[in-house]
Order: structure tokens, then sequence, then C-alpha cells
């Protein structure tokens, strides 16, 4: 290996080949990848040639000294295992998320880093998303009023995961949004698991959650025939939708909302505590589109080079797991 690359993919599949994708545009270095299903890594080095370089087996990747950042985009199983090598080898470390199921495995990754001076980062992209942080800054103006519901749906037809439910899978990154816009305690009061196509392992769930008087439902699924990614918030204001699939107007707040209106007097004799409902415009709320992986994976280039904790931290990531597990 030459010694003009700096960071290495391990897991080249589905989500570490949209990983090298980005990471390609963002640098003009080579990139180092390793699969253990050789024909994945071979596929990249096919479509980027000499941009990338094709390791033998990771342990070549741990002991070249220019390599100095590491993603693991490989299964939960795994990242263990992987990362506590990597990490040992002293080097910046980014997992796809939700790095490991175990909250115990979890804690000895990040008490590794910390003594290896190092970064370790979990890929909860939605934090480096720009339509998120608009509505953290929608929420923290007050221009829905007082928030009394959330809806945030996640789905899709795959991909199936065989090791880990579909509320950790998917769900996580909705509780990773739910952290990040509202920084207070969530506390987990229910969990649906519906188990389809295998006995152990859910396909769809629904966790219900408060976050203090505040009532939220994730609903994960990737048994569903077409992609839904919805956020929805209902304020005594307004009303907010966050839908991806929305080619325009992914996000808009709607100027309408349901009351029961006080009962003070009798009207015509006759006691009416029917809701009214108040339907005023929509307006399309208008957010500069950005590539949020690519944010996320120059957040993480960049924390490692200043030796600084990320945004999506190792704390940040025990947090989500503690929550649903
Ligand atoms: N942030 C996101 O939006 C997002 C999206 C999709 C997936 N992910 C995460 O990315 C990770 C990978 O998901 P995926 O859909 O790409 O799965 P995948 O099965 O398509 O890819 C995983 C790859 O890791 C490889 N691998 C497994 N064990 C290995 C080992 N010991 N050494 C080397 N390679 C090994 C497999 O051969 C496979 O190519 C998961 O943790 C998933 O949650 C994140």
């Amino acid at each position: 290996m030459n010694n003009i690359h700096k960071t290495a993919v391990i897991g080249t599949g589905y989500w570490g080949s949209i990983i090298v994708n980005t990471l390609i545009r963002i640098t003009k270095k080579k990139i180092v990848v390793y699969d253990k299903l050789k024909e994945n890594s071979s596929l990249l080095k096919k479509k980027f040639k000499e941009k990338i370089l094709i390791a033998n087996n990771y342990n070549e990747i741990l002991r070249n000294k220019n390599i100095k950042n590491i993603i693991l985009a490989t299964h939960p199983s795994v990242n263990y295992k992987i990362g506590k090598k990597i990490l040992t080898f002293k080097k910046n470390l980014f997992v796809e998320k939700p790095i490991v199921t175990d909250t115990k495995k979890l804690k000895e990754l990040i008490k590794l880093a910390k003594q290896n001076n190092k970064i370790l980062m979990g890929g909860y992209i939605y934090m480096y998303n720009n339509y998120i942080k608009k509505i953290k800054s929608i929420i923290k103006n007050r221009e829905l009023g007082k928030i009394k519901y959330i809806e945030i749906q996640r789905k899709n037809l795959g991909p199936i995961r065989n090791e880990i439910d579909a509320h950790v899978d998917l769900g996580s990154h909705d509780i990773s949004i739910l952290k990040f816009l509202f920084n207070k305690k969530i506390k987990i009061k229910n969990l649906t698991k519906r188990n389809i196509l295998k006995k152990n392992i859910s396909d769809i769930t629904t966790i219900d959650l408060s976050i203090g008087n505040l009532k939220c439902e994730i609903i994960s699924s990737w048994l569903n025939p077409a992609k839904e990614r919805k956020i929805l918030i209902i304020g005594l204001k307004k009303m907010l939708l966050f839908d991806e699939m929305e080619v325009r107007n992914k996000l808009r707040i709607f100027n309408k909302y349901a009351y029961y209106p006080k009962i003070t007097k009798f009207r015509n004799n006759y006691l009416s505590n029917k809701a009214r409902i108040y339907k005023g415009k929509t307006e399309n709320i208008f957010v500069r589109e950005s590539d949020t992986l690519k944010n996320e994976l120059k957040h993480f280039e960049k924390q490692a080079q200043l030796n600084k904790q990320p945004l999506t931290n190792g704390d940040f990531c025990l947090d989500i797991i503690k929550i649903i597990s």
C-alpha cells in the first residue's frame, strides 16, 4: 500500500458502498476498503479504479500507519470485536449505528477510545441533516405552540435484518432525532413487536414513549410496500410535517388546529362541547438542501483531525442503546 491514503472502510455492503461513494467526493486521497466478501470490495474497485485500494484483511489496515481513520459499516454483531481492535491500534473510529446493542460492550469501546485518546463516533446521520436542524429551531422558537404529540414513521420493504429488531435498526434513528430535538429524558412506555417473517426478529414495531408530558410514537417497519419517512408534530397552534419522500416541499407547517371551546355559558339552553377545527394557510418551509452523509463524514474527519469529540460520540450512542434496550 502506498502512503497517500488515510481513511479505510471495513464492510462495503449496501451502506458501506454508499459511504465510499461519498468519501470519494470529499477526499483526493485513496480509500482503502475491506469486506470479507471479496466481490463487495471488487465492485468498488471496478467503479473507482485507482482511487480504491483493496486490503486482504482488516489486520493489514490496522497495521498501516498512514491510515488514521477507520469507518466500520459491518453488522452490530461483529462491530465490538473489530471496533476494539481498531481502537487498540490507536485509530479514530466511526461505526455505523447502532454500533452494538449491548451497553456493556459500548461502554468498553468508549473507555478504550478515551484511553487511547481517539475519536469514537456513531453513524446517527440525522444529526447532520439540515431539515432536522430546521425543525429544532422551529420547536425552539415555539412556532407550533405547545407540542402535544409526535408520530414518526420509518417504513420500507427491506433491508431486512436478521440479528436486530426493526425498532433497533430503524427506530434508533428516531430516538436520536427526538434526543437531538428536545435534549430531555426519553422514557419508553410500551413496545409492540410483530414477528412476521421469523420467530425471533421483529419486522414491525411501535414504540410508545414520553418526553415529560409529550407523547410520541415511533413506527418502524421493513415490511412495507412503499418507502415512508415521516415526522408529524402536533402543536396546539400549528402542525408540522416532514416528509422525506416528497420531492418538493419536504417540510410544511400547517396553520391548522383542533380545540374544544371553553364552556362558559349555555347557548340556547344547550351545552355544546363539540370540538372545533381551525384551518389556516399551509407554509412550505425552505431548507437549503445538502448531502447529509457528506456532512456526517466531513464532521468525522474534522473532529478526528482536531482530536475533538464529535456530536454523535460514544456517550450519545450509549444513551440511545440504553433507551431502546
Ligand atoms: N446511517 C444510515 O442511514 C444507515 C443506512 C443503512 C445501514 N446502516 C448501517 O450500516 C451497517 C451495515 O448495513 P448494510 O445495510 O450495509 O448491511 P450489508 O449486509 O449490506 O453490509 C455489511 C457488510 O459487512 C461485511 N462484513 C460482515 N462481517 C464482516 C467482517 N467480519 N469483516 C469484514 N466485512 C464484514 C459483509 O460482508 C457486508 O458486505 C448496519 O449497522 C446498518 O445499521 C446505516
